[in-house]
């Protein structure tokens, strides 16, 4: 017999129609997307939901001054974010719409057996309401007479109302949440959840009657219902069976594993949504998590405030590849991030083109080189071989477990690990040295052979993110015959690829971007840096190669020596040329409390304009020099190659100026 599927069952929020729909969106989106796929790889049977929440006052605002009917409005509208998802390569397998009858009809149904029940009532209710929120707040809760969520207007109401018994639940849900620790995640929210309830639950106003986009209740239709009681019900009318979508009973993927949003309406997913369930004894979903937001200068990127950022456009310059790693990449778990298109291009050259694009460009130029293309098999290992495996497998545990918490930004960061530590690989191996002569060949075979098995370990592991990049390595390093059926568990295995594939040079998988402009490097494939040129081997036999000079190596020293250097955060406040001195900037640098300055031979290198607001290492306990008439004191670090012809000053992103290094 066969053994049934495990499956898993994610959501993500319904979304307001809006023609604005921005990165904040498609970072729920495409995160959910992630975890589908990886559970995909990882042999479920994943139901992956989303849809738009189509009701409620605003919307019928909306298609009210447009003139159109609220349908007609928001049918265009869904069209448009259905296309932003195809573009984005969401792999959902229900999209599902509030305005559609498969789910009105389970909305009436849930409404009817809660009002059996008696958690029901008809009352009064006066209090106010944030139409763009779509929330009832009472007066103590609003901030200086305004919305406390959003800080607009917010509207008087007073009609006869249904009430939802929200406060009976109020002991049952804590009960729930302690007992279940992984209901509510990260733990920060989770906290906050807990003594939202504790402060006291009110009943929940659960219908309008002073507007008609919405759907009636069953036992009194002159009201509708609050949008938001409608809404939540999606996650579960989706899965009810009907001719849409036969084949995904309730049984079997009820409950949600995972219901994802950000934390603006954690209080819905982690309060009300679970009581609307307990009133109908269904069972409640697993885990309710909480992602930050994106955040622009000047606060959270939101449709009202016009300060959204347009994923299509994005998508079109930068391809979704690129995006779907920065949006993973960038946002730390449960925190908010911040959004620049600088901050995205960065992400972009320095993982993908640097690190990722790089490793696998130079491993296919030196395999074309030195083996004509043909990939040798391994022989035996050397210690370097298996610390390098250890990372593979170290890269494979952490992404794992990463993965399962949602923690995308550190999934992905074990994954660069691995492509970093490859990267170093062929600098301590120097495949160009070993070419010098064929006693090394079979070395020189072992170690292409492992490069290409960090490749593969890294393709498997970034597939959840990256989509098309495997289908882009393909014609490329021929790992598989196509990505259909690529396992997570392959990763966990060192030594799976085969010996004897072909390798060969294609176009760069990630162009670099050029930071200034902003420009996608669109150089002709003739001057592009090629795999070739990124390859650290030019070598001749009689000529020793430039790019693998002897490193000349310093006398051994005690960590007492090392710990003699004072190194310490410090960021760049000003920056100016020194005149007369064209290879000095002098920099204005803040230390903590402290201000000092110096002179650093970066000129040729970096614009003073570019480096103002950067945080940099500096040896703080430099003996004090003057340079060109500027005292300096103290002396930054920068990495430089052999030759001298590029340097690259050490940039500290998170620590604080006053920062230790060490
Ligand atoms: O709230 N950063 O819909 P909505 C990160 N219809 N995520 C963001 C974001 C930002 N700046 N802005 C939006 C609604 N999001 C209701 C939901 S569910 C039963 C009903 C994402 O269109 C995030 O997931 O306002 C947030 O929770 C969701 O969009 C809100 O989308
Ligand atoms: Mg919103």
């Amino acid at each position: 017999m066969q053994e049934e599927k495990k499956t898993f069952y994610i959501t993500t929020p319904i979304y307001y129609p809006s023609d604005q729909l921005h990165i904040g969106h498609a970072y729920t989106t495409v995160a959910a997307d992630c975890a589908a796929r990886c559970k995909r790889m990882q042999g479920y049977d994943v139901h992956y939901l989303t849809g738009t929440d189509e009701h409620g006052q605003k919307i019928e605002r909306i298609a009210k001054a447009k003139g159109q009917e609220p349908l007609a409005y928001v049918d265009g509208i869904v069209a448009g974010i259905r296309a932003l998802w195809e573009k984005l390569l969401i792999s959902h397998t229900d999209f599902i719409r509030t305005t559609e009858p498969r789910h009105q009809k389970i909305v009436q149904e849930f409404f009817q057996k809660v009002y059996d029940k008696g958690d029901i009532y008809k009352a009064e209710y006066a209090g106010w309401y944030c139409t763009p929120c779509e929330t009832f707040f009472t007066e103590r809760q609003l901030v200086d007479g305004k919305c406390p969520d959003c800080g607009r207007e917010v509207e008087l109401v007073k009609e006869e109302s249904y009430f939802f018994r929200l406060g009976k639940y109020a002991d049952r849900l804590l009960e729930h949440i302690e007992t279940h620790p992984d209901f509510i995640q990260p733990e920060s929210r989770r906290n906050e959840v807990i003594s939202f309830i504790k402060s006291g639950l009110d009943d929940l106003c659960v219908s309008r009657t002073t507007f008609e986009w919405g759907i009636p209740l069953p036992f009194d239709p002159k009201h509708i219902a609050y949008v938001w009681f409608d809404a939540l019900i999606n996650y579960y009318s989706a899965l009810q069976e009907n001719e849409l979508n036969p084949q995904k009973g309730k049984e079997k993927f009820w409950p949600a594993d995972v219901h994802l949003m950000a934390k603006d309406i954690l209080r819905f997913h982690a309060i009300i949504w679970p009581a609307m369930l307990m009133a109908l004894d269904l069972p409640l979903p697993k885990k309710v998590f909480a992602h930050g937001w994106i955040l622009l200068e000047g606060g959270k990127m939101s449709k009202s405030k016009g300060n959204v950022v347009d994923p299509n456009i994005l998508l079109e310059k930068y391809g979704v590849d690129a995006i779907r790693y920065f949006l993973l990449k960038e946002m730390n778990y449960g925190q908010d991030g911040l959004y620049s298109e600088e901050m995205l291009v960065n992400r972009i050259n320095t993982d993908l083109a640097n690190d990722l694009g790089n490793l696998i460009s130079r491993t296919v130029a030196m395999v074309e080189k030195y083996f004509g293309g043909i990939l040798p098999a391994p022989t035996q290992p050397e210690p370097l071989d298996e610390e390098l495996k250890q990372t593979a497998q170290k890269a494979y545990t952490e992404a794992t477990e990463r993965m399962d918490k949602l923690d995308f930004s550190n999934y992905l960061a074990a994954v660069l690990r691995l492509v970093s530590r490859a990267n170093k690989y062929i600098d301590e191996t120097e495949p160009w040295v070993l070419a010098r002569d064929t006693a090394h060949t079979e070395r020189l075979g072992t170690v292409m052979y492992h490069l290409v098995e960090c490749i593969r370990i890294a393709l498997i592991l970034l597939h959840p993110t990256m989509p098309t990049l495997i289908g882009r390595v393909l014609p490329q390093i021929p790992l598989w015959e196509n990505d259909a059926h690529i396992t997570w568990e392959e990763a966990h295995t060192w030594g799976k690829t085969n010996p004897g594939i072909s390798l060969k040079k294609g176009p760069s998988l990630f162009p670099r971007i050029d930071i200034k402009t902003l420009e996608v490097n669109d150089m002709t494939e003739e001057t592009k840096p090629t795999a070739e040129a990124q390859t650290p081997a030019e070598p001749t036999p009689t000529e020793p190669p430039k790019e693998a000079p002897v490193i000349e190596h310093k006398p051994e020293i005690t960590i007492d020596d090392f710990g003699k250097i004072e190194l310490r955060v410090a960021e760049i406040i000003a920056c100016e040329k020194i005149p007369k001195a064209d290879k000095l900037l002098k920099l204005d640098l803040k230390i903590g409390d402290e201000l000092r300055t110096i002179a650093s031979g970066i000129a040729q290198y970096y614009q003073p304009e570019d480096l103002i607001g950067k945080k940099i290492v500096v040896v703080a306990n430099l003996k004090p020099a003057k340079l060109r008439g500027v005292l300096s004191q103290g002396m930054l670090l920068a990495a430089s190659d052999p030759a001298h012809e590029k340097v690259e000053v050490l940039f500290v992103n998170s620590i604080e100026d006053g920062g230790k290094v060490s």
